[in-house]
């Protein structure tokens, strides 16, 4: 049942380019155009959506932040991203033209399964980004987008995320084309760069062994920052997320922008740093911002760890070592860089000993508040 690998998680991983093809499947008809049928929600409305509100927690709602800079970048329609637990508890403000996406893996969880009904109460439009058939969270929306990642077992989320990551990029696209807010060919470009994905994440798996490397050699180490900007702050979250779980090791994503606002203070000799840039394609020019970051804290004495696109040469002679992921558009980055951050991950817990699977004091699904 593990497909010949030792932990559910090593699958998982190695599951991912199947889960991201799996789940764009059948959702174009032969011209090209987006059909999700499933999104039984009148076009109309969809079409009066002026707000849209993005529920989750823990790595969904990185899901949920992606899903935030591609929406907004794409339909033109403001996005919060809000931990479920948090939104039910103060008086958000919601009316019939308020799109309430939730994201779940499990479509149990409760704080989100909470939330999603008082968005209901409220009188918003739910649409549920789910990975479980049939689970309560999807059938208590009013419409279900289903991330086709198969049964994930392990503990910590893997190949659900970049499932759900694929989904909400689907959303937005199709938003857009209601909306008229990107031209079709563009949408067509957008839907070949995500169809090229899978095979761009089997060449990351296929050319894992560095990173299982550098974890090795940092079994010891006490603690690890993320930093990320723009798609790349939530990799850099959920990076963190991951060696917090499986490892146990003190870790913390940023906005790399916020560094010198405090967590530079952090930084002396021999901190790593894990650094996920940007694309030297950026419209606003951060990757130049992002070397800037990684000049700090390697001043301050900081090891670099910066994953970067394989054509980026600026960013080589800054970084103490470069991990290479194959280009894609900026939008579509975090379906890359998010790997060999898992692989990360998944190694250094490893060469601790510990339950991969099975994290101490988590549970898969958290069916409480
Ligand atoms: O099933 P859900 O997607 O609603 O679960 C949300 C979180 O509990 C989950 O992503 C959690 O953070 C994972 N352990 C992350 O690896």
């Amino acid at each position: 049942e593990k497909g010949g690998y030792e932990t559910f998680m090593e699958k998982e991983i190695h599951d991912q380019p199947q889960a991201v093809q799996d789940t764009l499947l059948g959702r174009m008809d032969a011209a090209g155009t987006l059909v999700l049928d499933e999104l039984r929600i009148d076009p109309e409305e969809l079409k009066a959506v002026n707000k849209i509100i993005v529920l989750a927690c823990g790595t969904s709602a990185y899901a949920g932040t992606v899903a935030k800079y591609a929406i907004e970048h794409w339909c033109r329609i403001p996005v919060e991203v809000e931990l479920s637990h948090e939104f039910r508890y103060r008086d958000p403000i919601i009316d019939p033209n308020t799109l309430v996406v939730s994201i779940s893996q499990s479509g149990e969880t409760m704080d989100t399964l909470m939330a999603v009904r008082y968005a209901k109460e409220q009188g918003a439009r739910t649409v549920s980004i789910c990975n479980t058939n049939g689970s309560t969270i999807p059938r208590e929306s009013d419409a279900v987008l289903y991330t086709h990642a198969g049964p994930e077992i392990a503990v910590a989320s893997t190949k659900a995320f970049l499932a759900q990551i694929t989904a909400a990029y689907l959303l937005g696209l199709y938003l857009a084309q209601l909306n008229k807010k990107l031209f079709s060919g563009q949408i067509k470009d957008i839907l070949a760069d995500l169809h090229a994905i899978p095979g761009k994440i089997q060449e990351i798996l296929d050319d894992k062994e560095q990173v299982k490397e550098l974890a090795r050699s940092m079994a010891d180490t006490s603690s690890v920052l993320f930093l990320g900007r723009n798609v790349g702050y939530p990799v850099a979250m959920e990076g963190a997320l991951k060696l917090k779980e499986l490892a146990y090791i003190h870790a913390e994503g940023f906005a790399a922008g916020e560094l010198k606002h405090g967590p530079i203070a952090l930084i002396d000799d021999g901190q790593a740093v894990f650094v996920v840039m940007p694309s030297p394609m950026d419209r606003h020019s951060l990757h130049a911002k992002v070397v800037s970051n990684i000049q700090e804290v390697r001043a301050r004495g900081a090891r670099t760890f910066v994953v970067a696109e394989r054509g980026d040469q600026a960013v080589r002679s800054h970084a103490e070592v470069v991990i290479e992921v194959p280009e894609t558009q900026p939008m579509l980055m975090p379906l890359l860089t998010t790997v060999p951050l898992q692989i990360f991950a998944l190694e250094l817990a490893s060469a601790k000993g510990y339950d991969v699977d099975q994290p101490r004091n988590l549970a898969k699904s958290v069916t409480v508040e």
